[in-house]
């Protein structure tokens, strides 16, 4: 058993970082950078106004958005950036989400004030982990930062569920073949950079301004050396699904006091999703995590456990180990901070394990489709120096990251059996958040080939070309069955 636990110390709580959007872009030769803000939503309304009837369209979650613009002349567009889905769409349908008034806040792409748009009669419906898109594919010019993809395959939402913005679909097709290029194979066609490869630096809870890089990484974002990992072949995964999995060897926790607690050695298949805002791991490790903490409180209801916010400011990490290569999430970072609750940033998954925004905002990532690895380190912020990434097998640079080195923690701090299942100390009996919508895509993939699902709507011959593979009717894997994980949003 852990003696040594998480306590709270008797200081003031910490405060959820407020976002500030920056607009920022680079193009060097090669690649291409664009923001990632992290989008908090309005802010809860005034206490005063509590007893309205009216408040079904408050939102104060997470997201990570990038900025696009699309059409011609461009429509500024915010999408979700999304490593669990691969394709790309836009106008989701407000009537049909929670966050009414956040989603009517969002600009909306009107073909008809483009001339560029080349509207198809190829449609699809996309199912994700919460809600779905059904959507008519339209060929347009997409301008991210400074790079300019024209005739790029976007799905234009003509009805959607529980969606709240449009989705930037950076995943290969979980079938394992993709149906038409996405944004990141235009990208290569069209010469915009050299291999379908991209990095992410979400960024801490106090640091929202991230950055998505096509076809670079930035050496200032990262301390030492990028870690390569194979990504899982599809054969391998938990449910066949072709996703950025990863074997994590090990998880532990970095204490106070700079010790160690380590696993045993383990061999867990994790896909890294980004529009996933909770992390989802077997109820072992979930469990032995929450033990970790002195005042946690387990709510049966939703599977969270809520700790005291003082926490979050406790040194020490949630540590995830791939071979050598360690990961560690500051509890700040791993301790998801919300109208005034903290919710430790895992939730039980034994089906389909992933790393989500959680663990992403202590990575930096390089996700290298062409050769199937993942490259992987911890990040940090000491500058800027964007490096491209070229073609061929060895197409991601090594290069060392510029930033110090964590001091590397000694002692061991005891150990924590992370496989036994372990009973939750005690029960949460607040109230918490209401209106809770949990919305991890671990049942999403298994959605295929469902009859209810209705094919491509094609209303035309010769309309096949329109949409590339899209339009090849009567594949399975056209139902394109984007399997996502979307974030998990609070309705207050
Ligand atoms: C989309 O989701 C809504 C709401 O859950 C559901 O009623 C509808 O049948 C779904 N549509 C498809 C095509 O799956
Ligand atoms: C629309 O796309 C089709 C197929 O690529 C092409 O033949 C057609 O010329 C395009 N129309 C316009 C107006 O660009």
């Amino acid at each position: 058993m852990l003696p040594l636990i998480f306590a709270a110390p008797l200081i003031g709580a910490a405060s959820v970082a407020a976002s500030e959007r920056r607009q920022l872009v680079t193009r060097g030769d090669g690649f291409i950078r664009s923001p990632v803000n992290a989008l908090p939503g309005p802010a809860p309304r005034l206490r005063v106004r509590q007893n309205e009837i009216e408040v079904d369209n408050q939102l104060s979650g997470t997201r990570y958005v990038v900025d696009v613009e699309i059409g011609t002349p461009g429509q500024p567009v915010s999408l979700i950036l999304d490593t669990g889905s691969p394709d790309t769409w836009v106008n989701p349908d407000c009537d049909n989400v929670n966050q009414v008034a956040d989603c009517e806040s969002h600009p909306r792409y009107d073909y008809t004030k483009s001339q560029s748009a080349n509207v198809t009669r190829a449609g699809d419906v996309l199912v994700y982990g919460i809600g779905n898109a059904t959507i008519r594919y339209v060929r347009e010019t997409v301008t991210i930062g400074s790079a300019t993809i024209e005739n790029q395959i976007i799905g234009v939402a003509t009805e959607s569920h529980s969606i709240p913005l449009g989705i930037l679909g950076m995943s290969p097709n979980p079938s394992g073949r993709n149906d038409y290029p996405y944004i990141l194979d235009t990208m290569v066609d069209q010469g915009l950079i050299k291999s379908r490869a991209f990095s992410l630096d979400l960024r801490g809870v106090d640091n929202p301004n991230g950055a998505l890089i096509f076809g670079g990484i930035d050496t200032g974002k990262y301390i030492g050396e990028l870690a390569k990992l194979p990504i899982l072949d599809r054969r391998e995964t938990p449910r066949t699904a072709d996703r950025y999995y990863v074997t994590m060897t090990g998880v532990g926790l970095t204490l106070p006091d700079g010790s160690v607690v380590q696993s045993e050695t383990l061999e867990v298949p994790v896909f890294l999703d980004s529009g996933s805002t909770f992390s989802y791991l077997p109820p072992a490790i979930y469990e032995a995590f929450a033990s970790a903490f002195n005042d946690a409180e387990y709510d049966p209801r939703t599977g969270f456990y809520y700790l005291p916010c003082d926490v979050a400011d406790v040194d020490g990490s949630v540590d995830f180990y791939f071979g050598e290569k360690a990961i560690r999430v500051s509890l700040n970072d791993f301790i998801w901070q919300v109208q005034g609750y903290c919710i430790l940033g895992v939730l039980p998954d034994n089906e389909e394990p992933i790393l989500g925004d959680t663990f992403l905002r202590a990575a930096y990532v390089v996700f290298d489709q062409d050769n199937r690895n993942l490259h992987i380190a911890q990040a940090a912020n000491c500058g800027t120096n964007l490096v491209a990434i070229g073609s061929g097998v060895d197409a991601v640079p090594s290069s060392t990251g510029e930033c110090t080195e964590l001091p590397t923690p000694t002692a061991t701090g005891g150990s924590l059996d992370f496989t036994t299942s372990r009973p939750p100390a005690s029960t949460f009996t607040g109230s918490g958040p209401t209106g809770v919508v949990i919305g991890p895509g671990p049942v999403a993939s298994k959605v295929s080939g469902s009859t209810e699902i209705p094919g491509p709507t094609q209303t035309g011959s010769g309309s096949s070309s329109e949409a590339g593979g899209g339009a090849r009717a009567g594949s399975a894997a056209l139902v394109a069955l984007a399997v996502v994980n979307m974030l998990l949003v609070w309705v207050v």
